[in-house]
């Protein structure tokens, strides 16, 4: 399988004519991997100026979607809206968006929305502190449960799982999980999807990590992590960074 590198740009960058001068930049070096797909996730309204149809293995992603399909829901964007503009990933329960109230039910019936819509969703999930006694680990269990609540067998092998731990987002290489913890971390979350979907499947839904990914921890992370790709916020935002990032992908595999 290939690697997968998801840009989540997040509310960046502030002006459409910067977002489309890093799309094209990132568009340059994603052309030049052999073995690395590449996602990236603009803000909505910076969507359709980077709107071409995919390109090779170039793709578009959108930050969030509606759990509806269409009609009266002011500010809301549907899945078929997102594919109009060759969308094709959607992440869903960022725990950016988690901590503006989105319940896991909520995520379920987005994952479920992106999926009707013939989209992949990236379904995020991970702890907001790690307990001593393993507190974390239910967390992590119930979200992934309740995340993928209506989702069927045949359903979640188009699905993603990102596993983004809250205290490890938007800080330094420093402060990345270390590529031991998100293998064990990984399995874990293997094991609640064995359990939901049967082994084979639960084997099979790639897991990305996500969480202070930078250009010098991006291969141990790959390497040794033994992740499927990586969410990438604040370094996806520096086209030589992406470009660095990249090349260290092409060589984990
Ligand atoms: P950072 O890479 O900035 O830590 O963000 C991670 C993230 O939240 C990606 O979705």
């Amino acid at each position: 399988m290939r690697l997968l590198f998801v840009a989540n740009w997040k509310m960046n960058p502030g002006s459409v004519r910067e977002a489309v001068v890093l799309w094209n930049a990132t568009k340059k070096y994603a052309r030049k991997m052999r073995k690395t797909s590449v996602v990236v996730c603009p803000p909505t309204p910076f969507i359709a100026p980077c709107a071409t149809k995919s390109e090779g293995l170039v793709f578009l992603g959108a930050q969030d979607v509606s759990i509806f399909p269409n009609g009266a829901h002011t500010g809301e964007v549907s899945g078929n809206m997102l594919k109009d503009m060759h969308v094709r990933y959607v992440i869903v329960g960022h725990s950016e968006r988690r901590a503006l109230g989105e319940t896991n039910e909520i995520v379920s019936r987005k994952a479920q929305a992106t999926l009707v819509a013939g989209l992949t969703p990236i379904v995020c999930v991970g702890e907001r502190e790690r307990g001593e006694h393993g507190e974390h680990l239910e967390l992590i269990e119930t979200q992934v449960k309740e995340s993928l609540r209506g989702v069927s067998k045949a359903k979640v092998l188009k699905v993603i799982i990102a596993y983004e731990p809250l205290w490890a987002i938007g800080k330094t290489s420093a402060h990345a999980m270390s590529p031991a913890d998100i293998h064990e971390t990984t399995l874990f979350i293997r094991k609640i999807l064995s359990k939901m979907y049967g082994r084979t499947v639960g084997m099979s839904v790639p897991i990305l990590y996500g969480g202070s990914v930078e250009n010098s921890n991006i291969f141990a992370i790959v390497h040794d992590g033994a992740v499927q790709g990586v969410l990438v916020g604040h370094a996806s935002l520096v086209a030589k960074n992406v470009s660095d990032m990249l090349t260290a992908l092409e060589k984990a595999q």
